[in-house]
């Protein structure tokens, strides 16, 4: 083995000074640890997702990945017990005159076990057959003693019409009989971080939410989502719903992939008191971001103002309201008319133009950047981003 492959990545006494520390070697990504007096070092990037393990935590003799926790142990790079064969690169270390050299050419493989896909991970095709059409109920209750709900009245209304009269499937979630963790912020910590299918789906069988996501990605032609006004906005649950859906919408700014292709929804929103619009606002935008489109006049609401705090009358409208009725049945006809409009119209595109989408950076801004990075490098060069 020669001498040439040994790499200076800079001062022992630095490395000593913490657990963990993120080093180059070249391009080269690496974590170092110092564990009982002992150096390690492996590649900085996890085999899961390409998580940066040099900015981790030792949980033992094992480097933790900041991302989504997977283990590898410090000196040889393998995952933790029962999952070894999930294992980076480790490499060969030396101090020499206070210098910590780390020998490249000692790279062991990096190695994946073959991981069963999740079910949601599956290309996003529209299976044939008649239009379905997903009903969510947002309103939070006790399911064990369920009360009357003027939204999710509506919305069996609508979805009872869709079945009998337009010969549609159907099916209905309501999120309050789901156990679904909150959005844990994956996102947060790096847009990568956050994976479709959602980190949380992958690693916690319990969370049900993947029954929204097998509805919204790959069943449904039409989403039919209602919702109470609470505050002067959609529901709590409705807001957990959502913030869980980032992962769709994040697959379009990671990897200009499509999720949501040749879908309708449409809204149901009811309250006690007004701001209608404000929450069908925010609806619109929001299922428009990640890839729905929307029938002619995409909502129905109902709400008796800021003054009108009788609520058992409210609940009596909606019951014996022969208009509410009718427009709930019209909206779900409008939504499975559009949707048959765009399944007429055939396929529908994978990936969007980005330019001027969220997240997306321009090319100007990317060359101006470049220019800077290569104006302050030693070589002239802007830093590549390779990596082993
Ligand atoms: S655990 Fe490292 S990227 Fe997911």
């Amino acid at each position: 083995m020669s001498d040439s492959q040994w790499h200076d990545i800079g001062a022992a006494a630095d490395f000593r000074r913490r657990t963990v520390t993120p080093a180059l070697a070249g391009t080269m990504k690496l974590a170092v640890t110092f564990h009982e007096g002992e150096f390690g070092c492996i590649s900085g990037v996890c085999t899961h997702a390409g998580g940066p393990l040099g900015e981790g935590e030792l949980d033992g003799e094992y480097v933790k990945c900041p991302w989504h926790n997977w283990k590898y142990h410090f000196r040889t790079g393998l995952g933790e017990p029962g999952f070894e064969d999930d294992a980076v690169p480790r490499y060969e270390t030396r101090v020499e005159n206070g210098r910590l050299l780390v020998n490249m050419a000692s790279a062991t493989k990096r190695n994946r076990r073959k991981h069963p896909p999740n079910p949601l991970a599956r290309k996003a095709e529209r299976a044939p057959g008649p239009p379905r059409v997903l009903g969510i109920s947002t309103t939070s209750m006790d399911v064990a003693n369920p009360r009357y709900s003027t939204s999710d009245a509506l919305l069996d209304i609508a979805l009872e019409h869709a079945a009998k009269e337009l010969h549609v499937e159907t099916q209905l979630v309501r999120l309050a009989e789901l156990k679904f963790r909150t959005c844990e912020g994956y996102y947060s910590k790096s847009a990568h971080a956050c994976t479709w299918p959602c980190s949380i789906t992958q690693m916690d069988p319990d969370d049900q939410l993947d029954r929204v996501y097998e509805g919204l990605v790959h069943w449904a032609d039409v989403v039919l989502v209602a919702t109470p006004i609470r505050w002067g906005n959609a529901s709590a649950l409705y807001y957990k719903m959502v913030e869980r859906l980032n992962c769709v919408q994040n697959q379009v700014t990671i990897a200009n992939r499509v999720l949501i292709r040749n879908k309708v929804a449409a809204f149901i929103i009811t309250g006690g008191q007004d701001n209608v619009q404000q929450v069908a606002g925010h609806m619109l935008g929001f299922f428009g971001e990640i890839g729905f489109h929307f029938p002619q006049f995409p909502y129905i609401a109902h709400s008796r103002g800021w003054s009108a705090e009788d609520m058992e009358n409210n609940q009596k409208y909606v019951m014996m309201s022969p208009d509410l009725r009718e427009g709930a049945q019209a909206l779900a006809a409008r939504a499975v008319d559009h949707a048959l409009l765009l399944l007429d119209h055939g396929a529908a595109p994978h990936t969007t133009s980005r330019g001027g989408r969220k997240a997306h950076r321009l090319a100007l801004e990317e060359a101006r950047a470049e220019a800077a990075e290569a104006a302050a490098s030693p070589t002239g060069e802007p830093a590549s981003g390779a990596e082993q």
